[in-house]
């Protein structure tokens, strides 16, 4: 996985800066392994929200995810080149779009991403999306999500320092807002009839880093679940 993560950071190239925060990312974050692992089950097509610059597509086709795969982010010049190193990749049913969360949610049944997004968001945005990310899970799939979770200690403080200091490099449009908790999460997934699971993934480094994944069982039969009763009998 190392030799291949390495050649992921090439089709970056010439933007020296993307090369070196792939390579970066993909050999220190436990991220891109783990979201691997929750989709290895499933091949429904995967919305990524905030993709950045499409590492996720890359590190998921090298772990044999053979779903359909769309990008979105706000930043033209991240999907510009997200859109070149997939394309350099020969990434097969792999698409990049820009778009602003704030204006809405993109058409899609499937699986869904949120990772290092949601605590950019403001609260109200925060309830839209995630409602919105829940409504469009089909059968099978799965949200999976990344953030930190509100539960005061040197984790967060570290982990809201390192969010705060993207904002004023400019890799990131905004500061954190609010990071959510997770009994506001586990309520929300019961309500709507999904199986969740709550992993720390910090790894080795000092962040307060969860990988949240909720998943809509096939067979689904929760009657306060709005999606069970719009299925036919
Ligand atoms: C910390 S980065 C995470 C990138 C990617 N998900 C990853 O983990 O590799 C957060 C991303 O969210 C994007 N973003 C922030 N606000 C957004 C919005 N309103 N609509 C779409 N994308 C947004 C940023 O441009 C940035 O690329």
């Amino acid at each position: 996985m190392v030799i291949v993560l390495r050649d992921i950071a090439r089709n970056y190239l010439p933007r020296k800066p993307h090369y070196w925060y792939a390579r970066i990312k993909l050999a220190t974050d436990p991220l891109y392994t783990g979201v691997g692992a929750v989709l290895a089950e499933t091949c429904e097509p995967l919305l990524d929200l905030g993709c950045g610059i499409g590492l996720l597509a890359h590190a998921l086709r090298a772990q044999g995810f053979s779903g359909r795969y769309l990008g979105v982010d706000i930043d033209e010049e991240k999907i510009a080149s997200a859109r070149t190193a997939a394309a350099r990749a020969r990434l097969i049913g792999v698409h990049f779009e820009t778009h602003d969360l704030a204006h809405g949610f993109p058409a899609h049944r499937g699986s869904v991403a949120l990772l290092d997004i949601v605590q950019f968001l403001p609260p109200d945005a925060q309830d839209a999306l995630l409602e919105a990310a829940i409504a469009s899970l089909s059968p099978g799939a799965v949200l999976v999500m990344r953030t930190g979770l509100h539960r005061e200690g040197w984790r967060l403080r570290f982990t809201r320092g390192v969010d705060r200091f993207a904002r004023i490099t400019r890799w990131m449009n905004v500061g954190p807002q609010r990071y959510p908790r997770r009994e506001d999460l586990e309520q929300r997934f019961a309500r709507h009839g999904l199986n969740a699971t709550f992993a720390p993934l910090s790894g080795r480094l000092p962040f307060e880093n969860w990988l949240i994944c909720a998943r809509r069982e096939i067979a689904s039969s929760n009657p306060s679940d709005p999606m069970t009763a719009l299925k036919p009998d």
